[in-house]
């Protein structure tokens, strides 16, 4: 891995043993994008292709070059298309051009002031200063390389290095000028209980892409984007990934210009925002992950995830095994007392179960979701010990205890309402739509910070708790601080996610030993920002087998298996009404971190025996399951089947797992081809103990039954005997 400035070509090549990326200074000053993909000696001067059909003066910034030149940080000033930084001046006016002014390079890399940011093991990376020498702004584009994965991190600060105010309008994170538009867009779109399914669909000339305006990355979209070539697959062809390290509103958008070449863009949602700085004041843009993988989607999803598992999460359990747990959500919703909770953990733990969750409906007097918010002080009428007696039992039981909390909102029916109610994000004289019957707090404010923390903290403490469940179920519709002037108030959309950030920065600080899991109304924070404070989170308040497949495919295009929350529950399900076996449900709750959210006092003692045994099993093959390397074998989106398979990184182990959705008449048996083993391995299957080779598992396949019934599957733990 590299960074290496050649003085002839005026070029920075960043390049590990697979990838190059390369910016060239034309006419000494103007970074252009040169290159991006499969590793390259070097890209030599003549190849740098001639965007413009008018011009011979490719490197001036002249009218045509506006319009044809790749860019690395585009400026309205110096180019005609939508470009990364907008400015405006003093005067009401907007330009800005960008020339390099100099660079550095550094091994590791720089953590961003406020933000969540990937580690910088085994990396190096490139701060290009450039000046905007009208006004003084300067921009500082700091680039990345791993060797360990095939991703490059970008991120943006802008410094007012002039003398007056500039407001920034626009900020993005990073900018890809490709020299072709034949690609297919992949986004991740969806709803509550139907996150993130995935959509693919050509580019076609003019603007396209996802974004967010609700204040977080929501369930509805993804701070992600990939572009595939025409002839690319699971595992073959070029892809290239986008994904953004932030929770709140992004942007991730593709423009197909007139002579079909593509900018692919990605960043803070611009509407909604801007920034004011004061002479010598910086803005800091979150940081954002280029993956290129010549080994199509599943090639880049490995790379993403060894970039998580490597450089993003953090904390005890980041590589650790984790508990099976019991939630108590899907049991008793908010009809509960001690005694009721008890009795479900006692049956948990008698089926090997080890953390037993308590949900929502703990604290105030919320027997419904239409109030206490803020109020974290215990229910003594449902928990009269309050937390600390029912910790207590719990942990007498053998037990680790986890609490549910949603530290970042606020019921109008609170006594915390009454004592601030100017504390929720409101505008003054427009109604406070409730959303979920519930307001959010203002965390661009530090003393409403200081408060929640303060309270949060007390109340794990209190409850003496190994986990944590951290929700938040409501999206932002108008934004208003009273903190702020009237011509900063377009700044609390980032200012609040930065407070979010600092009070789990705080919160999480202070308890080490504690497992951290992120949850929104379901999966509706699932990005980036958030696995770099909780190492998993709860993929979404769906979990129908079945559905459960589909987004637990589309959630791996990024995300490993450690981070997908996923939760074996109650049949009839509770979200769909489909009956699936036991057996499937557990397979596919296996694909993430694992657990259990249905009334177990309900159960016959032949269904708890069976979840015991599953829990035996999971605990033998849990590492392989979260930490292997991931490959999607069949997917849901494209037929009756899906299945998946996670294999050691020295391939002597694997588990694979195969379901069926519905079950025809007359089906015949087929083969299942596993991917990622050993091929002069010879591999035995532990519950039929028959053995195969790693060529014809991999080659031929392994059989499969017919399936007798619908949502049948079948798990296969392999290992190797030789
Ligand atoms: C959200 C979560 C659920 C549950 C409820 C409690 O919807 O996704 O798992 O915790 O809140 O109100």
């Amino acid at each position: 891995m590299s960074i290496i400035f050649d003085k002839n070509t005026q070029c920075f090549h960043l390049s590990n043993s697979r990838i190059s990326y390369i910016i060239r200074l034309a006419a000494g000053k103007y970074p252009l994008h040169l290159y991006w993909g499969r590793r390259v000696r070097t890209i030599s001067e003549d190849m740098m292709v001639r965007r413009s059909p008018w011009t011979e003066d490719r490197f001036s910034l002249n009218e045509t070059a506006m319009d044809y030149l790749p860019q690395e940080c585009p400026t309205f000033g110096s180019d005609l298309r939508q470009g990364m930084i907008h400015v405006i001046h003093e005067n009401g006016m907007h330009a800005l051009i960008l020339e390099y002014e100099s660079h550095r390079v550094m091994e590791g890399k720089p953590q961003l002031a406020g933000l969540p940011s990937a580690r910088g093991e085994g990396a190096e990376s490139l701060l290009l200063t450039l000046r905007d020498k009208v006004s003084g702004v300067a921009v500082e584009l700091c680039y990345t390389i791993y060797e360990d994965v095939d991703i490059i991190a970008r991120s943006v600060r802008v410094i007012n290095g002039g003398k007056t105010p500039i407001v920034l309008d626009r900020v993005l994170s990073a900018c890809v000028d490709f020299e072709r538009s034949d690609f297919n867009l992949i986004t991740l779109s969806g709803a509550w209980t139907r996150e993130r399914q995935l959509y693919t669909r050509p580019l076609v000339p003019g603007d396209q892409g996802t974004s967010s305006a609700r204040g977080a990355s929501s369930v509805q979209t993804s701070p992600f984007m990939a572009l595939l070539s025409p002839n690319a697959t699971e595992t073959s062809g070029e892809v290239y990934g986008f994904a953004l390290c932030y929770s709140g509103g992004f942007e991730a958008s593709v423009h197909v210009d007139q002579h079909f070449l593509a900018r692919a863009q990605i960043g803070i949602q611009p509407f909604n925002f801007s920034w004011t700085l004061e002479p010598g004041e910086g803005f800091q843009a979150p940081e954002a992950y280029l993956c290129y993988s010549a080994n199509g989607l599943g090639g880049m999803s490995r790379n993403f995830h060894a970039h998580i598992q490597n450089h993003i999460t953090t904390g005890k359990f980041a590589h650790s095994e984790r508990p099976i747990l019991i939630n108590n959500w899907e049991a008793t919703y908010f009809n509960f007392d001690e005694e009721k909770l008890l009795k479900l953990a006692r049956v948990a733990r008698r089926a090997g179960i080890d953390l037993f969750v308590l949900d929502d409906g703990w604290f105030g007097h919320r027997d419904d979701a239409n109030s206490s918010l803020g109020d974290w002080f215990d229910d003594t009428r449902k928990l009269p010990g309050g937390l600390a007696g029912l910790s207590d039992k719990i942990h007498k039981l053998g037990m680790k205890f986890g609490l549910w909390i949603e530290p970042e909102m606020i019921s109008v029916d609170s006594e915390l309402y009454k004592a601030h109610p100017d504390w929720c994000i409101h505008v003054p004289g427009y109604p406070r739509l409730e959303y979920r019957d519930q307001l959010v707090l203002d965390l661009s404010r530090q003393e409403i910070r200081d408060y929640v923390v303060e309270v949060i903290v007390a109340a794990l403490r209190r409850g003496n708790v190994d986990y944590v469940k951290w929700d938040m179920n409501r999206f932002i519709n108008m934004w208003g601080s009273p903190a702020l002037p009237a011509s900063r108030q377009q700044e609390q959309p980032h200012r609040h996610i930065l407070g979010v950030y600092d009070i789990m920065r705080r919160i999480i600080a202070q308890f080490p030993n504690v497992l951290f899991e992120s949850c929104a109304g379901g999966g509706g924070r699932f990005d980036l920002g958030m696995m770099c404070y909780m190492p998993q989170a709860w993929c979404s308040d769906d979990t129908d087998a079945w559905m459960r497949c589909r987004i637990q495919h589309s959630t791996s295009l990024v995300f490993p298996p450690s981070t997908i929350g996923a939760h074996v529950s109650a049949v009839p399900n509770h979200q769909t009404g489909r009956t699936a076996p036991l057996s499937t449900r557990a397979a596919v709750a296996m694909a993430g971190t694992y657990g259990y959210e249905l009334d177990l006092t309900k159960l016959p003692r032949k269904e708890i025996e069976e979840i015991r045994v599953l829990n035996k099993r999971l605990h033998e093959i849990q590492p392989i399951l979260l930490y292997g390397t991931y490959y999607r074998l069949l997917s849901p989106y494209e037929g009756n089947e899906a299945a998946w398979i996670s294999v050691t990184g020295d391939k002597r182990e694997a588990v694979a797992t195969h379901v069926y959705a519905q079950a025809f008449p007359n089906m015949r048996d087929k083969l299942l081809r596993l991917t990622g083993l050993n091929p002069d391995l010879t591999y035995r299957d532990t519950d039929s103990g028959r053995t195969y080779g790693g060529d014809e598992l991999m080659y031929h396949g392994i059989p499969l039954k017919k399936p007798w019934g619908d949502y049948m599957s079948q798990q296969f733990h392999l290992i190797a005997i030789d």
